[in-house]
């Protein structure tokens, strides 16, 4: 009946939200694209419902565009009968591969129903892991940074794959910004490092962002509630936005 693309959180099983995790333990199959998803779906449902899909190592759109083609035929038919789920780290609407699931499904495979159950995406994340604050009015950008790139121009951005932190640092304080690395944040497998320096980061780790802020940037950062009595008022919707 339904394929759900369930989002598993940056990589701790435990921060799976617990929607994720009741689809997950109801699901007759679960797939995963790859071996950390695997590890953090793992906690939640035994090895026997885990199905396998093959995905060639290969950048060449031909044959990934096949192995999708062949993913979803695997897929269609369980979540045709039944309820199968896709795991993807962080949230499955955020650089995903489920994308291509699910642009498959909808093109050849229309009869199943796909749902989404959105994770905590690294996207949210590493302002707790490099305890940064996004203030309210403030902007965030999302960029890549893949290959040593360095992308300029908003305040603040969240940078994703970091593949050469060095030379993206070069140029990033060159433009002027202050940059924070955070590595395997909130994840199970390997270490967690965040660190102002690309070299402690410089060997090559997919799971590495940044994030840059322009240096001098001014925070405006109102003492509000100083002249509101009491805690409760902070709560209160009349107050503050409620966001
Ligand atoms: C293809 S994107 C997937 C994003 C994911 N869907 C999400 O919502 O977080 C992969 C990139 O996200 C960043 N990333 C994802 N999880 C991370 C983590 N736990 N720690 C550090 N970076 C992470 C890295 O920059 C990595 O190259």
């Amino acid at each position: 009946m339904t394929l759900y693309g369930v989002g598993l959180g940056p990589g701790e099983s435990d921060l799976v939200t617990v929607r994720g995790k009741r689809i997950l333990e109801g699901a007759d199959v679960v797939y995963s694209p790859g071996r950390l998803s695997r590890s953090v779906a793992l906690d939640h449902v035994e090895a026997d419902v885990i199905g396998d899909l093959d995905f060639p190592m290969t950048r060449d759109p031909e044959k990934l565009r096949n192995a999708w083609k062949e993913a979803a035929s695997e897929v269609a038919p369980v979540a045709a009968d039944g309820t199968a789920a896709f795991v993807t780290l962080g949230d499955p609407n955020v650089y995903s591969t489920f994308g291509h699931l699910r642009r498959i499904l909808d093109a050849f495979h229309p009869e199943v129903d796909v749902e989404v159950v959105p994770g905590v995406s690294a996207v949210t994340a590493f302002a707790t892991a490099l305890g940064v604050e996004i203030d309210a009015g403030a902007g965030l950008a999302l960029r890549e940074a893949a290959g040593g790139k360095s992308p300029i121009g908003p305040d603040r951005q969240i940078l994703f794959k970091v593949t050469d932190a060095p030379a993206t640092h070069e140029g990033l304080v060159e433009a002027g910004y202050d940059v924070t690395y955070g590595r395997r944040l909130f994840m199970e497998q390997g270490e967690t490092l965040v660190t102002p320096n690309p070299a402690d980061v410089a060997e090559r780790d997919y799971y590495t962002l940044a994030y840059a802020e322009r240096r001098g940037l001014e925070k405006d950062r109102p003492t509000a509630f100083d002249g509101v009595a009491g805690e409760s008022d902070v709560d209160n919707e009349e107050v503050s936005t409620g966001d």
